[in-house]
């Protein structure tokens, strides 16, 4: 019988090359203020990283720092939309505080979906379009040079299978997560040969609860902790991951999210 000291899906996976494989690089996280923004933040700050916190609001954003116990010299809160201006906004506050950017992780999010295309609101495919896809692209064009201009750069983003394998009555957010996860693929290709990646993590559902572990059903079979996902986002930023660039990668425990 084999035990482990922590329960499946839940505490930080160890690390096998001693925890702070991230020392000295700097790591830019937008939607830090997020379910599984404040873990992935957790994990690059234990891992060695320094960190800018991106999002809209600086006291939602000083709360994470303050409750991850962030040191001043340690992280910079970056506030404002993250649009052509302000995702270049935060890459120049970055370069100037930290004098490098060497990691981004985009998980800005939300979901509109749950009618049939008949009966939703265009407004629902603009706020998707504008929250996956926009986000994405700017910041892409804002990082794309400074991270593949010093030999190590990592672009992580959480996509999902309904991008490829949409389902009925969430058309908005499925064709939102196509587009993002074709723009962070793009941007793969442009990396090559620099040290720099880009990769995606497909998620089906963000278990924040834990349910799949505590209250496991056939529904929630297929939903990923936020901890694990943090643990595979932390692997892919790692310098040993260089050869994994353009991957999509599901993390729903099989391999097909249904
Ligand atoms: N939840 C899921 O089941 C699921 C499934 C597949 C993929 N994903 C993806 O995983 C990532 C994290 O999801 P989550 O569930 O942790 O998200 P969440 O808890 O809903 O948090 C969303 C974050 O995005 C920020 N945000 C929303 N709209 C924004 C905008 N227009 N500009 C800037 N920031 C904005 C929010 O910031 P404020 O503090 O300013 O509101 C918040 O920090 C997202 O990319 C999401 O699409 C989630």
């Amino acid at each position: 019988m084999t035990t482990s000291a922590v329960e499946p899906g839940t505490g930080p996976t160890p690390d096998p090359a001693g925890g702070r494989a991230l020392d000295g690089r700097v790591a830019v996280v937008t939607g830090a203020t997020g379910a599984l923004g404040r873990v992935v933040a957790a994990r690059l700050a234990e891992a060695g990283a320094r960190l800018v916190l991106a999002g809209r609001d600086e006291a939602r954003l000083r709360e994470v720092a303050s409750d991850l116990g962030l040191t001043d010299d340690g992280w910079l809160a970056v506030t404002g939309d993250l649009d052509a201006a302000g995702s270049a906004s935060v890459a120049k506050a970055t370069e100037a505080t930290f004098g490098a950017v060497h990691i981004v992780v985009h998980l800005v999010g939300g979901y509109a979906g749950g009618t049939p295309i008949a009966e939703t609101d265009p407004t629902d495919l603009e706020s998707m379009i504008d929250q996956h896809v926009w986000t994405t692209f700017h910041l892409a064009r804002a990082f794309s040079e400074p991270l593949s201009r010093g030999g190590f750069g990592r672009f992580v983003a959480v996509t999902s299978p309904f991008g490829f394998n949409p389902p009925g009555r969430n058309a908005a957010y499925a064709a939102a997560k196509a587009a993002q996860q074709s723009l962070v693929l793009s941007l793969a290709q442009e990396f090559r040969g620099t040290g720099a990646t880009a990769n995606t993590i497909l998620v089906r559902t963000i278990d924040a609860k834990r349910e799949r572990i505590t209250a496991p059903t056939s529904a929630n079979a297929r939903w990923t902790t936020p901890e694990e996902i943090a643990a595979t986002i932390l692997w892919l930023c790692r310098p040993d991951a260089e050869r994994v660039n353009g991957v999509a990668l599901p993390l729903f425990g099989g391999p097909t999210p249904g």
